[in-house]
């Protein structure tokens, strides 16, 4: 086999490179004095180490390989690295064989103690392989409907270029048999199986009468978030909002807004009135507007986000409403069923390409009962873990207390959440 080596250019293929070469340190390697040092990247961006361990009685020894999938099983890159500066370290038949289990596409690399590297897949490295699938032809363990269609998607690292020709790695969901391919999974046929939603959590006895936190739809008893900011008003709209000046990383709204031709109700506004928030007054820029929205009013909330406050369109997020009998819900409207609701993504400068790479674009979450005093449907968590995960640095904690950084706006009162400001709309916590 002929390796291809380069050298990394971006940071993320750094950080794996180095954390591979740093986990030799740690070998356990008196007999072969052969350092070796693997470090294996999940879907969500986590870095898991591992070294070779060795016994005197041999038997027990075991690669480091094995031991970085020991502490973290689903993984799509793995790098491995050893002292050999003259050619890269390929992995033993065995580690091969047990990666197997986790896909023919996982990426690995081969790294030197220079930094150079080799990419390869195990796919190429252990051709014609016997996998859990061969097992399943037999009649052997099935694999549920669910993982058969997700097993069709994987995350790889892809390469990218952005506008300006510049390419770099980014992990991505792509179609396993042709990366090039669109990425989209097909929703099965109703009734959807249970195992395509959430875990259904036991409502809390007793928790309908102490205060509590129904952000995804669960009753959580109320404890009081850590390292927030809460700030009551009666009327969002007429909040001084220019005490905060040009600091936020993301402002995160779930408006209470009229539809068109639908008759004022109280607490309710007209898009046109959402202008009043100066909203490109409060993001620093490459900073980001999270907002929902109802399909009809996509175009004139894109209008307001571009043309009032000059914000860019990077991406939606869709929320598909879900009945508890995993129906795909139909509330009614004038025009057509209302079964998903929109989070609409722009962001303030910046030439970021971001689309897709972070998480699905679609969530499936459940209709929640309102509760007195709401007035819009409780927006599933995905969108706290969306921009948590995409804003680390954006959360207010004991290393970074400032709160002005997240800010919600239109929010209940027991959305007040942990790291982030929050103006709670008074008359709707009543
Ligand atoms: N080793 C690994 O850790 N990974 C490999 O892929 C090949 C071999 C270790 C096992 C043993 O401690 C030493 O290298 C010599 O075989």
């Amino acid at each position: 086999m002929k390796f291809n080596m380069e050298h990394s250019h971006d940071e993320a293929t750094t950080q794996l490179l180095d954390a591979a070469l740093d986990a030799r340190n740690n070998s356990h390697s008196p007999y072969s004095k052969f350092r070796v040092g693997a470090a294996l990247l999940t879907a969500e961006g986590k870095v898991f180490k591992g070294c070779n361990i060795e016994s005197c009685s041999f038997t027990p020894t075991i690669c480091a390989e094995r031991v970085a999938i020991a502490s973290a099983v689903k993984f799509t890159t793995i790098a491995i690295s050893s002292d050999l500066n003259d050619s890269p370290i390929t992995p033993c038949g065995v580690c091969r064989q047990f990666m197997r289990e986790f896909g023919k596409d996982l990426q690995i690399w081969l790294v030197c103690p220079d930094k150079r590297f080799c990419r390869t897949t195990l796919e190429e490295l252990l051709p014609a392989s016997f996998g859990p699938d061969s097992l399943e032809k037999a009649g052997g363990a099935k694999i549920s409907n669910r993982d058969q269609i997700l097993q069709r998607y994987k995350y790889m690292q892809v390469r990218i270029q952005d506008r300006h020709g510049h390419t770099f790695f980014v992990s991505r969901k792509v179609n396993a048999v042709d990366p090039s391919l669109p990425t989209y999974v097909r929703i099965p046929p109703i009734p959807i199986p249970r195992a395509w939603v959430k875990h259904i959590r036991p409502l809390l006895v007793g928790a309908e009468t102490t205060p509590c936190n129904v952000i995804s739809g669960v009753l959580l008893p109320m404890v009081e978030p850590k390292w927030a900011r809460r700030i009551d008003t009666d009327a969002t709209l007429d909040f001084d909002f220019t005490i905060f000046e040009r600091t936020f990383q993301c402002v995160y709204m779930d408006p209470p807004l009229l539809l068109p031709d639908e008759q004022p109700k109280p607490g309710y506004l007209d898009i046109s009135q959402l202008t009043a928030i100066p909203v490109h007054q409060m993001l620093v820029p490459g900073a980001f507007l999270f907002t929902w929205c109802e399909k009809e009013l996509l175009p004139d909330m894109c209008e307001i986000a571009e043309k009032q406050w000059g914000l860019k369109y990077v991406e939606n997020f869709c929320w598909v409403r879900h009945q508890t009998n995993n129906h795909i819900a139909k509330l009614p409207s004038n025009y057509f069923r209302r079964s998903k609701v929109t989070l609409l993504i722009f962001r303030r400068e910046g030439d970021l390409e971001m689309r897709h790479q972070r998480s699905p674009d679609s969530v499936f979450d459940f209709v929640k009962p309102r509760m007195a005093g709401d007035l819009n449907d409780r927006k599933p968590d995905f969108s706290y873990t969306v921009i948590e995960t995409l804003l680390p640095r954006a959360l207010c904690t004991a290393e970074l207390p400032d709160p002005d950084r997240l800010i919600q706006l239109w929010m209940p009162a027991d959305c007040h959440r942990t790291h982030w400001t929050t103006i709670v709309q008074k008359a709707m916590a009543e």
